[in-house]
């Protein structure tokens, strides 16, 4: 811990959903409406600083090495403001945020980044670490980043109307199952639409945006069980169809959402034909065109030997369970 006063420093890292969020009960609180689960992935960290000082007429943020832009800091600030207000304290924040794995890795900052940011906030504002109340206030800027706060296995659980705190928990430790991911990235650059909007887009036009709904807790019941018992068939068949089942419905919007490239039907083609080779392993996307591989850690090289050899994928990226907030 720095020495600074009103100074704090956080890490987190980035999490994969194996039972996606996809929707929001209530957009204005940022409640999800379907229940999700993940795993939070080593060693995709971010790193975050936040420092309230007296000399400063805004809030500043410094992402990457380089000024943030307008929209991302207006984001920081709307945290920030809920920590102030909690704590009472008016001053400025200046944040630096840092992410240590690669910004086209196909694996989103938004999750770590928010995550790092509640933690440090909270204990830059002189606020005692509280695991759930730092989960809910990542929530509110970014519902995937509840998830972010806790190591292992991490659930999410849906919204409910009339209750407005809602924070992750831990359904296993990251040594419960050693489980890995493979990365397949197949395109760089920033995606074309992102989650927030391709949501709000689907659940306004998706004749199957409903349908989604409602067949979305018994993925997660699936995924919750087949951790729990330690089944990498039931965990990767409900995976796929979470991923499959979401896409679908973003697909049949009025302007459907194709996020796949023919890399990632390949690179998902190429997944369950090593299935057929005897190696277990199960495929799942976000809102990008990026394959994430669900594997056993031992058949972590034979996936990602057979996934660079699609055509179409640039490289791939490994990781495996990690743990939560990191407060120095
Ligand atoms: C497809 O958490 O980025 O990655 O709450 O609007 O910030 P907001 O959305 P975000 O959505 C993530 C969607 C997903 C699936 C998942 O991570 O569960």
């Amino acid at each position: 811990m720095s020495s600074k006063p009103h100074f704090a420093q956080a890490r987190a890292r980035a999490n994969i959903a194996l039972a996606k969020y996809w929707g929001k009960l209530d957009a204005e609180r940022n409640l999800p409406a379907v229940p999700s689960i993940s795993m939070t992935l080593d060693p995709l960290v971010t790193e975050t600083s936040v420092e309230f000082r007296s000399d400063l007429a805004r809030d500043e943020m410094i992402l990457n090495g380089e000024p943030a832009l307008a929209a991302e800091t207006t984001r920081t600030t709307t945290l920030l403001d809920r920590v102030r207000a909690e704590s009472g304290l008016s001053l400025r924040a200046r944040v630096s945020s840092k992410n240590h794995f690669p910004t086209a890795s196909g694996l989103a900052s938004s999750a770590s980044g928010f995550a790092a940011l509640a933690a440090a906030a909270r204990a830059a504002a002189g606020l005692p670490y509280d695991a759930a109340k730092t989960s809910d206030l990542a929530r509110q800027s970014s519902a995937s980043a509840a998830r972010s706060v806790y190591g292992g296995y991490v659930e999410l659980p849906a919204g409910k109307r009339g209750e407005h705190v809602l924070s992750a928990h831990v359904l296993f430790p990251p040594e419960h199952f050693d489980l890995a991911i493979v990365v397949a990235v197949t395109a760089e650059g920033r995606k074309s639409v992102g989650s927030t909007d391709g949501m709000t887009h689907t659940r306004d036009t998706s004749p199957y945006y409903d349908a989604w709904v409602k067949s979305a807790p018994a993925l997660a019941d699936e995924v919750r069980t087949g951790l729990e018992t330690r089944d990498l068939k039931r965990i990767g068949e409900a995976m796929e169809q979470s991923t499959l089942a979401m896409h679908a419905c973003g697909i049949a919007a009025g302007p459907g959402l194709l996020y796949w490239q023919p890399a990632t039907l390949a690179a998902f083609h190429r997944v369950r034909e090593l299935r057929t080779e005897g190696v277990e392993v199960y495929a799942t996307m976000d809102a990008g065109p990026h394959v994430k591989a669900l594997c056993r850690a031992a058949d972590v090289a034979k996936v990602a030997a057979a996934l660079e050899s699609v055509p179409g994928v640039l490289r791939t990226l490994r990781a495996t369970p990690g743990p939560g907030i990191q407060l120095n």
